[in-house]
């Protein structure tokens, strides 16, 4: 490998690098992406697509559907007249067939490099320095030359003082996504997206599961509604126990299990389960870069300092992904990579941060893009509000599924949406239409305009933009 010379080096395989270098090899720009060991096979074989193919997006959706399908069989028959008596699971089959999807979309990404010419250097990737106009990367020991430099090594679990992960019994996502049973009680800190999601997996597997947050609020960055209706159903209907504003003193390990001894208001609480999920957010990966051997800017909380097109202090070196400030998405990873990669071709990129949308996949599923309502009150921004059940809705019935509502808010000068929130059935799909919108400047008039076939849930979005007009048909 030695004096390899490439215009670009993406060191970080995620959704963030290997978008960056497919698109930066398209564009005709020598490219080669570095992975380390992070997600390696059994016989050592670098894994690509990052926390989200290996231990995030994808394994988690894999195995929320399983659990869905068992819940359905379980609950969801009878209305139908189909009784399905001796349901059962097999959680070892569920999680290999999580493993193999895994496999699939890993290896996937290997013979996209190979088509696109990608060239995948495997090994721990950090900065060397300058040779005259390049950057020098060191590969376990080797040395490339970039022209440009791209970061994107993205960001692993954060843990708590005192608080060992051994991923067996107190684990993050790498072990949650891995029990090789259900367990009959399960504790989670942190009532965040993956506490809800991993948290409903489990639950439908029969674990009685208790979540413990910190915040006295529930789902905060949602919209109050939704937060409101979500913790209706998790709690109420489904069974869920969320503690909030809850302070954890201290996890200690057991033969028995673990045990949580924490405070909740003045009183103080032990809580005893047999696995515990640690999900209270995540941290970037930036040590082990050599940052400070070549003056790269890291913020106080240990993100890579950007500016608006991922450009970094550093002539030619550019940040993408988790490793950034910005929500934690694979998409807004996935779309700064493709940015950057532009810009060093030199076209124009743009990523819009406030059309980025945002997707819970408990069931009901939650997804918004845009502002809240009480940011919008917060802010003073005159705004009407439509919102519309998918009780009104004759698809959701028909698939008896008509938890949650749309609702779309306007500006009340000029009618353009500012925000829409969906709590319910298929919501990550349904988003995409607010995504669009949002991003041409659409106000509710222009979706009040447009034909939505019928019957499809997606009518519940044209009846919340006739809503904020208030002149829905069908409700
Ligand atoms: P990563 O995916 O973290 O990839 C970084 C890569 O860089 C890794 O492969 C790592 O091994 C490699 N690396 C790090 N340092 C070095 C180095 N020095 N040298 C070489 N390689 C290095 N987001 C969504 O949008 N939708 C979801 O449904 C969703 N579900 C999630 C579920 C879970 C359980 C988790 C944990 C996350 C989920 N996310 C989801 C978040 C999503 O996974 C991340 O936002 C996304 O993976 C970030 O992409 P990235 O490329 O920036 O970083
Ligand atoms: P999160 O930020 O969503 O939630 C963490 C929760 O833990 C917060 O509610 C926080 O108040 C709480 N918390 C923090 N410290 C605590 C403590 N000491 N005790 C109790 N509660 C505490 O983080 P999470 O769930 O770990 O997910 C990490 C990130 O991964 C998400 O922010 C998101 O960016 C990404 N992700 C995205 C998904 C999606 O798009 N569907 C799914 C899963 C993860």
């Amino acid at each position: 490998m030695a004096n390899k010379q490439f215009d670009v080096v993406v060191i970080g395989a995620g959704p963030g690098g290997y978008i960056a270098a497919i698109r930066a090899a398209q564009l005709g720009l020598s490219t080669a992406c570095i992975e380390s060991e992070s997600y390696a096979d059994p016989k050592g074989e670098v894994r690509l697509g990052g926390t989200c193919l290996n231990v995030g997006c994808i394994p988690s959706k894999a195995l929320l559907r399983s659990s869905e399908l068992y819940e359905e069989a379980q609950h969801g028959f009878q209305m139908h007249g189909i009784s399905a008596e001796g349901v059962k699971i097999d959680v070892a089959t569920m999680v290999k067939r999580k493993d193999n999807i895994v496999n699939q979309l890993t290896s996937g990404i290997k013979g996209l490099f190979k088509k696109n010419k990608v060239t995948l250097l495997p090994g721990h990737g950090k900065f060397v320095g300058r040779d005259e106009d390049r950057w020098v990367v060191d590969v376990n020991g080797e040395q490339v030359h970039a022209t440009h430099v791209i970061v994107a090594t993205g960001s692993t679990a954060r843990h708590l003082p005192n608080i060992p992960v051994d991923n067996k019994v107190v684990c993050d996502n790498v072990g949650a996504l891995s029990f090789e049973g259900t367990p009959k009680r399960l504790g989670v800190i942190g009532a965040g997206v993956i506490g809800l999601e991993l948290g409903s997996v489990w639950k439908r597997l029969g674990s009685e599961v208790t979540i413990l947050e910190a915040l006295p609020d529930f789902l905060a960055a949602a919209d109050t509604a939704v937060a409101k209706e979500a913790w209706k159903v998790f709690t109420q209907k489904q069974g869920l126990n969320i503690q909030l504003g809850v302070k954890i003193n201290a996890v200690t390990q057991s033969k028995k299990g673990v045990k949580i001894e924490y405070d909740l208001g003045d009183e103080s609480k032990v809580l005893e389960c047999d696995k515990l999920i640690v999900s209270v957010g995540r941290v970037p990966n930036t040590q082990g870069l050599a940052a400070d051997a070549v003056g790269l800017q890291i913020n106080e909380r240990g993100f890579i300092v950007v500016g608006e097109h991922c450009q970094t202090n550093l002539p030619n070196v550019w940040a993408v992904g988790d490793v950034v400030p910005g929500p934690m998405l694979a998409h807004k990873s996935m779309e700064e990579g493709v940015m950057v990669a532009e810009c060093i071709a030199g076209q124009k990129g743009h990523v819009n941060l406030d059309t980025v949308p945002w997707v819970i996949y408990t069931h009901p599923e939650i997804a918004w893009v845009g502002k809240t309502e009480q940011q919008l009150k917060k802010e003073g921004i005159e705004y009407r509000a439509g919102q519309i059940p998918f009780a009104a809705n004759g698809r959701a019935l028909g698939q008896g599924d008509t938890t949650g509502f749309v609702k779309m808010l306007a500006c009340a000068r000029t009618d353009r949406i500012l925000g829409v929130h969906v709590i319910g059935n298929n919501a990550s799909e349904l988003i995409a239409e607010a995504v669009v919108a949002m991003e041409f400047n659409a106000s509710s008039e222009d979706i009040a305009r447009i034909c939505h076939a019928h019957p499809t849930l997606s009518e519940t979005m044209h009846e919340a933009s006739l809503a904020v007009d208030k002149r829905p048909l069908h409700f």
